[in-house]
């Protein structure tokens, strides 16, 4: 799609390499699990809606899918540090495997606060994977994937479910936003 292409600075990820490394992963996560696991994958709404549907299928087990919207951000650049719990997940993730599914980790505050609270509800063990990974921005300094698809440089970065005050979801690619489309 090229509807956008004039607020787009660069492209730093095409959608060859997003299928590319997606495919890795989905090896990567088919291989720290056992068949017979029972797996919920927990897509954190709704930054990680396309990532989610992409990686499911390269997925050779049996996964349950779920959804959690939680919201940090607004319409603004910056994550607020409120995370808001927007709607939580359906499923009873007692004793079972939980997958959670972000798009990027930027501050660490969103899955901060996903994982703290569903550590008390008792799964059987919690993995993380994400899309992107800007590490230069963590605040919760703890906070790590277990399986991380990029690491990027600290740019505003838009598409392939990634927004800025909702736009640009459903750009095919992940491309560097124009700084004078948000300041
Ligand atoms: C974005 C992104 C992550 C989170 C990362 O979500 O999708 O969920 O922020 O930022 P953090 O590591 O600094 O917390 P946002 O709150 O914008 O909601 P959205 O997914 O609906 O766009
Ligand atoms: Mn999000
Ligand atoms: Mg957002």
């Amino acid at each position: 799609n090229t509807v956008f292409a004039d607020d787009i600075e660069e492209i730093i990820i095409s959608e060859e390499k997003l299928k590319t490394r997606i495919r890795e992963l989905g090896e990567e996560i088919t291989a720290a699990y056992n068949e017979d696991d029972d797996i919920v994958m927990l897509c954190i709404l709704r930054g990680a809606v396309l990532f989610m549907a992409d990686l499911a299928r390269e997925i050779d087990l049996p996964v349950v899918f779920d959804f959690m919207d939680v919201s940090s951000y607004g319409a603004s650049t910056e994550s607020s540090g409120v995370v808001r719990i927007i709607k939580d997940m359906e499923e009873n993730i007692e004793d079972r495997h939980l997958l959670i599914v972000e798009d990027i980790i930027d501050t660490g505050r969103t899955l901060k606060h996903v994982v703290d609270m569903l550590h008390t509800r008792s799964p059987k063990s919690i993995k993380i994977v994400t899309l992107l990974d800007k590490p230069e921005r963590r605040v919760q300094k703890e906070l790590e994937a277990d399986f991380n698809g990029f690491e990027i440089p600290d740019k505003f970065v838009v598409g392939y479910g990634l927004d800025f005050a909702e736009k640009y979801r459903n750009l095919s690619f992940i491309g560097v936003l124009k700084e004078k489309m948000y300041s």
